[in-house]
C-alpha cells in the first residue's frame, strides 16, 4: 500500500496564512506590525534566492520586511555593529543572519549578538537551553515545521519512537529536543551508529536530516511509520537531459512510500515549511516584546 504524502506546500500555505489573520488582527487592535531584518553579507546565490523569497513572503504576510546586503569583505565588526542596531530597534522584532558567513567573520560571535527575544533563527545559545530544559524558547524553523506536520498527522506524539537520523545544531539536535518535549521515546542516530538500518526499523517516527541522496531506502523503514525527509540533495538527472539535475532527499521516495503510512515528499515536503515558521517565530517574537498572548497553533 502507498503512503499519505505529507503536502509540505499546501500545509506552509496555510501556516502563513494564519499567520497574516494574526498579524492583520494585531495591527487593527494594537497598532503594532511585526519586523523582521535579514542580514545577507556576500553574494552566495543560493543565499540570494533564500534571502529574496523570505523578504517577499514577510510582506505578503502583512509584516515589514528589513533587507541589509554587505558586501563580502564586511569586517566582523561592521556587521556585529548592525546586529546591536537591530537589536536596539523597536520596529524589529526578528533577525536572522544569513549562513552561511564568508571564512573571515566568527559565526558563533555572530549569532551569540543576537537579542535572544529577537533570535527568529533559534541559534542562540540561550534559546538552545530554553529549549533543552523545556522553557519557553525561540526554536529553530525547520524542526518546528517538522513538529507541526507531525503534530497534524499524529495528533498526540506520546510514547511514539522517534529515531532522528543527523545530529546537526540546526536541525537534528533541536528536532529531537522537541519529540522529547512532546513524550516520544527518542534516539538520534549518526554516520557512526551501529546497524543504522535496525534502528531505523524500530522508528514510528523517521526523521532524515543528513545530507545525504537516498541514504534511507524503503526496507529501512517500519510498515506504517511516519517519514519526514529533511534531506535536499540535487543529483544528476541524465533522463531529463545531458547536464541536467533533480532534488531529492536522505530518503529514497521510491522504495519508502511503498512501506511508510504517511511521508514528505522531496521537493514539496519539509522545504516550503522552514520559511512559513520564521514568519510565524517572527509573529511569536512580536507578541511576546508587546506583552500579547502568544500566537495560537504557530508555538512549539
Ligand atoms: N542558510 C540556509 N538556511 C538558513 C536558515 O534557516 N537560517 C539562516 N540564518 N541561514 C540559513
Amino acid at each position: 500500500m502507498s503512503a499519505k504524502i505529507i503536502d509540505g506546500k499546501a500545509f506552509a500555505a496555510d501556516v502563513r496564512g494564519r499567520v497574516a489573520e494574526q498579524v492583520a488582527r494585531l495591527k487593527a487592535d494594537h497598532g503594532i506590525t511585526p519586523g523582521l531584518a535579514v542580514v545577507l553579507v556576500g553574494e552566495d546565490p543560493a543565499s540570494q534566492v533564500y534571502v529574496r523569497n523570505k523578504g517577499k513572503q514577510t510582506v505578503e504576510a502583512g509584516m515589514t520586511s528589513f533587507e541589509h546586503k554587505l558586501g563580502d569583505t564586511t569586517p566582523e565588526a561592521d556587521l556585529l555593529a548592525l546586529v546591536e542596531k537591530l537589536n536596539a530597534d523597536p520596529a524589529v522584532h526578528g533577525i536572522l543572519v544569513q549562513l552561511p558567513l564568508p571564512d573571515h567573520i566568527d559565526e558563533a560571535k555572530v549569532l551569540a549578538t543576537i537579542d535572544p527575544a529577537k533570535d527568529v533563527d533559534g541559534f542562540h545559545i540561550s534559546n538552545v537551553g530554553l529549549l533543552a530544559t523545556g522553557q519557553k524558547a525561540l526554536v529553530p524553523c525547520t524542526p518546528l515545521g517538522c513538529l507541526m506536520m507531525l503534530r497534524d498527522h499524529h495528533g498526540s506524539l506520546s510514547g511514539l519512537n522517534a529515531v532522528v537520523v543527523g545530529r546537526s545544531n540546526i536541525v537534528g539536535k533541536p528536532m529531537a529536543q522537541l519529540l522529547l518535549r512532546d513524550s516520544c521515546t527518542v534516539t538520534i542516530a549518526h554516520s557512526r551508529t551501529k546497524d543504522l538500518a535496525a534502528v531505523c526499523r524500530g522508528a514510528d517516527i523517521l526523521v532524515a536530516a543528513v545530507g545525504r541522496p537516498q541514504m534511507i531506502p524503503g526496507d529501512w523503514v517500519k510498515p506504517g511509520a511516519t517519514v519526514i525527509d529533511v534531506g535536499i540533495n540535487r543529483i544528476p538527472a541524465p533522463e531529463k537531459g545531458e547536464g541536467k539535475t533533480r532534488l531529492v532527499g536522505d530518503v529514497d521516495f521510491d522504495s519508502a512510500v511503498e512501506v511508510a503510512g504517511a511521508i514528505t515528499p522531496v521537493p514539496g515536503g519539509v522545504g516550503p515549511m522552514t520559511i512559513a515558521c520564521l514568519l510565524a517565530n517572527t509573529l511569536t517574537a512580536c507578541c511576546r516584546a508587546a506583552g500579547l498572548p502568544e500566537p495560537e497553533g504557530l508555538t512549539a
